[in-house]
């Protein structure tokens, strides 16, 4: 029935209705005097846009939107849009309203706000990335939003990327599963509204050569089909109604005039049936940045021929809107593609519903709703932090001590929530978002006898130490978002290093706590006593980490990006491929390895076995393995299964994540996990030609193990016929 009705629409619509489904529009063109300018709505404004233009959606990038970021402001706002867009429309077609919700609704006051995905991703549990999804899933939609530009599916591979936070992981399995995780939470409809998820920026956006956010990458097929795409193929086939392109190029070709990758792969291969669209001004760049073309009509050709359906126009719409019409006049896009083009859009409108219930409740978008899982977001931040060091039994603070606390980040909720929080790029210059920062969540949270003094200045504070049993340093970076927040030099800022090194001077033990959007080269700051890598813990942070510190959490974190310890050691990531040579810092060595993660206990992990030891590729394999906590506390202990191949005759790294899971063991449980993958998971490019075809499983010899990268855990075999 949805077809039908797609196709009736279709087929009664103008040129000029069509292309409007075309376009995507930023809010503020709505606003003052057509022109960005900010304030109330202008009639003439939506006169052009919706009733002129025919818009087919309207979207707050970075959470431009009412001024004073109510819900309920929000989602007045997005009902005056709809009805005055429904009202003028001939057809009666909705708009689509789009937001960056990436770590909760982000974009409103009094929500809450989980870690960013690099955080989630350390968690090394999709069940709670889905969880986080479906909370951010009611937020939105209550404010009338109903599509969501999240999860981003990029890799985490180059440190100095400014986006690199956005991420879930370095390893391909891991993000992926994180990421289709995040649909079906975001798609999740409990809420009795729907909201399309986009995975996003297909395809290898992370990629950027120099570091520099959207500088051209040269990818081998090789890497693209084994190791980038992928991730962002288990977020489309976890049902993704949207997809969102990579504003880069790659190859020499931009991502949004690649028909290999927008039609070939996305389409024909996997046979994705939704919406691309692009990112802001990217279909204009084809022209003015790339200039692959020489006019906007044929940029505008060359972004649908490749299979863009919507635009993300900025300021000059009616621009976009003339040149699509006389592209499609002059025969640059054909009828049929336009129509399959507008039939997406439609189509994307019906799913949500949005032709029959176009408008939200304004009285049910409040606090209520949007703020109320704070328990969730705890555990999500909680679960997110990584022990890296741990000595002298430093941690968890012993109950009746003097804690000081000091660093630029102890008590700053914009640093602890990072970009995409109110503003793009994060929290603006006096707004206050609601939240428990690190020192406000150690002062609440200590045990009796325990006092928590903050002394912000790092002169004072060393002066202190000497009254002090611990001291806590919170450090880190400012937020930041696509664009301005690249790091040529991704480390601890100077300053910082030698506040920790004074602080470590005067004989105390220090726990260093890094609030940060990338691992940091440490530099000075390195080799305390405690180091706690807390990302970008959001609203509950505060809470989460004083949970970790005074143990009443046991931490389980584990890194899922490389933890480099020189600077220039980029990329860095640990499924790096053999080479001959040699040295103490060649190949793959981190300060802390992809995976690392201490906890208040011990494990094991034994007797691993593999339900068959013949292979085909269409198989499942099945794995059991027996782990146990062998130390006094309770705890989550991430299980990860790694791949390797004595020979490969295309050069495979030393081990690949196949397979992973989180379990809880009490003080003193064993358990035996079971764990299974399928055999196609293995497959890679093969032959000495790079791009030569698809993938395949190599035949050969396999083996499984269970436990950390460096580590000898058990081992079991396999070959694949
Ligand atoms: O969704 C984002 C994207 O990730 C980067 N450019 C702007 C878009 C809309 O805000």
């Amino acid at each position: 029935p949805v077809n039908a009705r797609v196709q009736d629409l279709v087929r009664r619509m103008t040129l000029d209705e069509k292309v409007g489904q075309l376009e995507q529009i930023a809010v503020n063109r709505l606003l003052g005097d057509c022109n960005w300018s900010g304030g109330a709505f202008n009639e003439t404004c939506m006169k052009q846009v919706l009733a002129d233009a025919h818009t087919g959606s309207i979207l707050s990038g970075g959470g431009m939107g009412p001024q004073s970021n109510t819900p309920k402001d929000w989602a007045v706002m997005i009902n005056t849009i709809q009805k005055y867009a429904m009202e003028h429309s001939r057809l009666r077609i909705p708009i689509v309203y789009g937001v960056d919700a990436v770590h909760g609704h982000n974009n409103v006051l009094g929500a809450t706000l989980f870690p960013h995905q690099i955080g989630l991703g350390a968690a090394w549990d999709p069940a709670l990335v889905g969880a986080a999804a479906e909370s951010t899933q009611r937020a939105v939609a209550a404010t009338g939003v109903t599509w969501n530009f999240a999860p981003v599916a990029d890799l985490a591979r180059d440190q100095r990327w400014g986006r690199y936070y956005e991420t879930y992981s370095e390893d391909p399995l891991l993000a992926g599963e994180s990421a289709a995780s995040a649909v079906r939470g975001l798609q999740n409809s409990a809420s009795g509204r729907k909201v399309a998820a986009s995975v996003k920026h297909f395809a290898g956006y992370s990629e950027p050569a120099n570091g520099h956010d959207r500088v051209p990458a040269d990818l081998s097929m090789r890497y693209l089909q084994d190791t980038i795409l992928p991730s962002y193929k288990a977020a489309v086939d976890a049902g993704a109604l949207t997809v969102m392109v990579n504003s880069g190029a790659i190859n020499g070709v931009p991502v949004h005039a690649s028909r290999y990758l927008l039609t070939d792969v996305l389409r024909n291969q996997w046979r994705f049936q939704g919406v691309v669209i692009s990112d802001w001004n990217d279909v204009l760049s084809l022209q003015t940045a790339y200039h692959i073309v020489g006019d906007y009509p044929s940029a505008i050709a060359a972004a649908v021929n490749a299979g863009v359906d919507m635009a993300m126009v900025p300021p000059d719409d009616r621009r976009f809107h003339a040149s699509a019409v006389d592209a499609v006049k002059r025969g640059l896009i054909s009828q049929r593609r336009l129509d399959e083009a507008v039939g997406r859009v439609l189509r994307l409108k019906f799913t949500l519903g949005l032709f029959e219930h176009p408008y939200v409740d304004p009285d049910k978008a409040n606090a209520a709703v949007l703020g109320t899982d704070s328990d969730l977001a705890r555990k999500a931040a909680t679960e997110s932090l990584v022990l890296l060091r741990n000595s002298g039994g430093v941690l968890p603070l012993a109950a009746g001590k003097r804690v000081l606390v000091t660093g630029p980040s102890a008590d700053s909720m914009p640093n602890q929530t990072g970009g995409w929080t109110i503003g793009w790029q994060g929290v603006p210059d006096g707004v206050t978002v609601p939240g428990t920062t690190i020192v406000q969540g150690l002062k609440a949270n200590a045990p009796a006898g325990t006092s928590v003094e903050y002394v912000p200045d790092g002169a004072a504070a060393a002066a202190q130490a000497q009254s002090a049993d611990a001291i806590v340093v919170v450090v880190g970076e400012k937020p930041g978002a696509e664009g301005l927040s690249d790091a040529p030099r991704p480390e601890l800022a100077a300053d910082q290093q030698d506040l920790v090194a004074s602080l470590q001077a005067t004989g105390k033990p220090v726990v260093v706590v890094v609030v940060s959007a990338r691992p940091l080269v440490l530099g000075r700051a390195a080799g305390t006593a405690g180091l706690l890598a807390a990302w970008l813990p959001g609203t509950e942070g505060g809470n989460a980490v004083a949970d970790v510190l005074y143990g009443k959490a046991n931490p389980s974190g584990r890194l899922p990006v490389s933890w480099p310890k020189n600077l220039g050691n980029e990329p860095m990531y640990y499924q790096q491929l053999p080479g001959t040579n040699s040295g103490p810092d060649s190949g793959y060595s981190p300060a802390y390895a992809f995976g690392a993660g201490l906890s208040y206990t011990t494990y094991t992990m034994g007797n691993l076995t593999v339900n068959r030891s013949q292979v085909r590729p269409g198989d499942t394999v099945g794995l059991d393995v027996t782990v146990a906590n062998t130390g006094t506390r309770a705890g989550d202990l991430v299980v990860p299964i790694y791949v390797s191949q004595p020979t490969s005759a295309v050069l495979a790294p030393a081990k690949r994540l196949v397979a992973f899971t989180r379990v809880t063991l009490a003080a003193g449980q064993s358990r035996t996990v079971h764990l299974t993958f399928p055999a196609s998971r293995l497959a890679v490019t093969p032959g000495d030609v790079d791009g030569a075809g698809p993938t395949r499983v190599a035949p050969g010899a396999y083996q499984l193990s269970a436990g950390d990268l460096s580590a000898s855990g058990p081992t079991a075999a396999f070959t694949v016929r």
